[in-house]
């Protein structure tokens, strides 16, 4: 979910929804407005885009200048007009915004109905903070909320305003994200930094637990024991354009054109004069390594992707052990990590739960945290004990793409950096790695600048229902990001597996038509690859390989092939990713679906 708020002297509405419009990547089944106008609280909410919310406000304007928003992924309750937020106590005096779950609302349900006798309004976890608010409310909005979130248990951001003291707004964050933005006779909260950047580039970062206190004329920070915290103000420094889609028909296409852009970015900034991999001043001294005897890499989604390649990479270069694991799963493993273990968590975001959670876990148990990170600033990156920012800047479309790739740079450089502190590749290797990876961002460009061809296989090919990627060695990897992409845009049901495990059960699935995506990028597995494509093609599936430019024998099996510029093989995996992109991208075109904002997902999970 996004959160937003605003006090001032503007008309609040329109504050408001362009600050939500920023956030809708957050979720965007539901989305409210809370406003003080004419001495009372207006709730505004409805089911849907955020464009039925701003369209119903068109109608009937409400003038304010005070007032919070939000856009919901739903987690306890059905998306619905009652369900979205804001929720309000009985009286209709308090109105509170959410972003996460109180994991104990059921008993504090139970006390608000049994005790209190309060009937409840909607699904959600979140109405019980209103009322908790409610039942402390003595006059003063900023205690009331500290004695209702002593009794909340979970993971929240919220905001409150109250119709008896218009003059504040009151804002908690434990453990989900929580910003505030600060202008002239003016203050903003919101969950992310670009949701504000129309308005000012000043902000504070909230900490965990910290309680904030708003008018027009001053912030105020309070820790959880309610003494008030010095805050440095944040200058944000990138640029609110780079959010927009720049004539591109979506974000995902304009991102996945960003690619040369962010690559290079990611890998220049760490290459010095004597192109030597630097790590932002990160220390991993030869001491470091050698007391570190395993990695473990841990995130969720695409960036998970990203980690398997890291593995293979840490593993071929630096010679440490790796283990790679979804952040869901690692924390419920009782997972051997010490501090001996070197933790990589790689998130674009910066604050899916989950990632966040298994950091923690890590960090408990000893290890050192290096994060890979793109927003600068976030949860994940701030309580790393080292950050790798990738530069890729702002990524808005759910599906993942110019994240990937630069998190697969970052990772490369990670690896390499390692190797060479370590001493495990030559000199000679490393260059001839570091050189490789240079040429990236003009071979990817060259892919985008043949993308048509990929176009016109999307026209005859969105119509199929089930698609399989397959590959081998690192390719599997790429499969894995390939199906990912095309099953979260398109709706389609796709599946990636090794390609050696094809006659162990999914050639079963194999029928006339089927559409199976081969990549055979590595020279020593392509003889082998060129088997598993045959099996198939026996079988009636419909081939697109993925190959590197001059292996044309592939020509013979695949039905149509894509081809990546020449490159290392261990290097594939940054340029065979990128005509994977473009097909599900076109494809989830053709077939008339919302590719920014598929339908079920939401571009930062802050839930569990
Ligand atoms: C969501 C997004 C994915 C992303 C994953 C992890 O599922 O839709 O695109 O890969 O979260 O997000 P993170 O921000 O941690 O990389």
């Amino acid at each position: 979910c996004g959160i937003v708020g605003y006090i001032g002297d503007k008309e609040v509405t329109s504050v408001l929804i362009e600050g939500l419009s920023r956030l809708e990547y957050r979720g965007y089944d539901s989305a409210g407005i809370a406003v003080y106008d004419n001495n009372d609280l207006h709730v505004r909410k409805f089911k849907g885009r955020l464009n039925v919310l701003a369209d119903h406000l068109k109608e009937e304007t409400l003038t304010g200048v005070v007032g919070i928003g939000h856009t919901r992924w739903a987690t306890h309750g059905e998306p619905s007009d009652r369900n979205a937020h804001p929720h309000t106590n009985v009286a209709g005096n308090i109105a509170v915004i959410h972003n996460g779950i109180i994991e104990n609302y059921m008993k504090i349900k139970e006390w608000l109905v049994e005790e209190k006798g309060i009937e409840f309004k909607s699904d959600t976890d979140t109405e019980v903070i209103a009322h908790l608010i409610d039942c402390y409310y003595e006059g003063d909005l900023l205690e009331a909320v500290y004695k209702a979130i002593r009794r909340m248990e979970g993971a929240y951001a919220i905001g409150v305003i109250c119709k008896e003291e218009p003059d504040k707004i009151v804002a908690v964050r434990k453990d989900s994200p929580l910003i505030v933005g600060l202008g002239e006779g003016e203050n903003f909260i919101a969950s992310d930094i670009p949701a504000l950047l129309k308005y000012t580039r000043k902000m504070h970062l909230i900490e965990n637990d910290e309680v904030v206190l708003l008018t027009k004329k001053e912030v105020k920070i309070f820790n959880d024991l309610g003494q008030q915290m010095d805050r440095e103000v944040f200058n944000v420094t990138w640029d609110a354009e780079a959010a927009e889609k720049e004539g591109y028909e979506h974000f995902m296409i304009k991102e996945i054109h960003e690619q040369p852009k962010g690559v290079s970015e990611t890998l220049l900034r760490r290459l010095d004069k004597e192109e030597k991999v630097t790590l932002d001043g990160i220390k991993l001294t030869k001491e470091d390594l050698d007391n570190i005897n395993k990695v473990y890499i841990v995130a969720c989604g695409t960036a998970y992707h990203a980690g398997l390649v890291g593995r293979y990479a840490i593993e071929k270069f630096a010679k440490i052990p790796v283990e790679v694991d979804v952040a869901s799963e690692f924390r419920y493993r009782d997972p051997f990590v010490d501090d001996k273990t070197l933790f990589i968590a790689i998130s674009q975001s910066g604050e899916t739960l989950d990632t966040l959670a298994a950091l923690r876990e890590a960090k408990r148990k000893g290890a050192r945290v290096l994060s890979v990170v793109n927003v600068v600033g976030s949860s994940v990156a701030r309580e790393s004990d080292d950050v790798f920012y990738t530069w890729a800047g702002p990524e808005i479309a759910v599906a993942s793409t110019k994240a990937y790739t630069t998190q697969l740079v970052a990772m490369y450089l990670v690896a390499l950096h390692m190797a060479s502190v370590k001493g495990t590749i030559t000199e000679e290797q490393y260059k001839e790695k570091v050189n490789e990876l240079k040429t990236m961002p003009d071979k990817i460009q060259k892919i985008l600048d043949n993308q048509t061809k990929i176009q016109h296989l999307a026209d005859g090919q969105f119509n199929n229902e089930k698609v399989f990627f397959m590959g081998r060695g690192l390719d599997v990897h790429v499969a894995h990001e390939g199906s990912l992409k095309l099953k979260e845009i398109s709706y389609i049901n796709s599946f990636a597996i090794a390609a050696g495990e094809l006659k162990h059960g999914t050639i079963a699935l194999i029928e006339d038509g089927t559409l199976v995506v081969a990549l055979a990028t590595q020279d020593h597995l392509y003889d082998k690859m060129l088997s598993n494509i045959q099996e198939v093609r026996a079988r009636g599936a419909f081939v697109v390989g993925v190959a590197k430019e001059g292996n044309k024998e592939i020509e013979k099996t695949a039905d149509v092939v894509l081809y990546i510029p020449d490159t290392l093989d261990q290097l594939t995996p940054i340029l065979s990713v990128i005509p994977l992109q473009l097909l599900s991208y076109y494809i989830a075109v053709a077939r008339g679906c919302d590719v920014d904002k598929p339908k079920n997902l939401a571009k930062s999970v802050t839930v569990e």
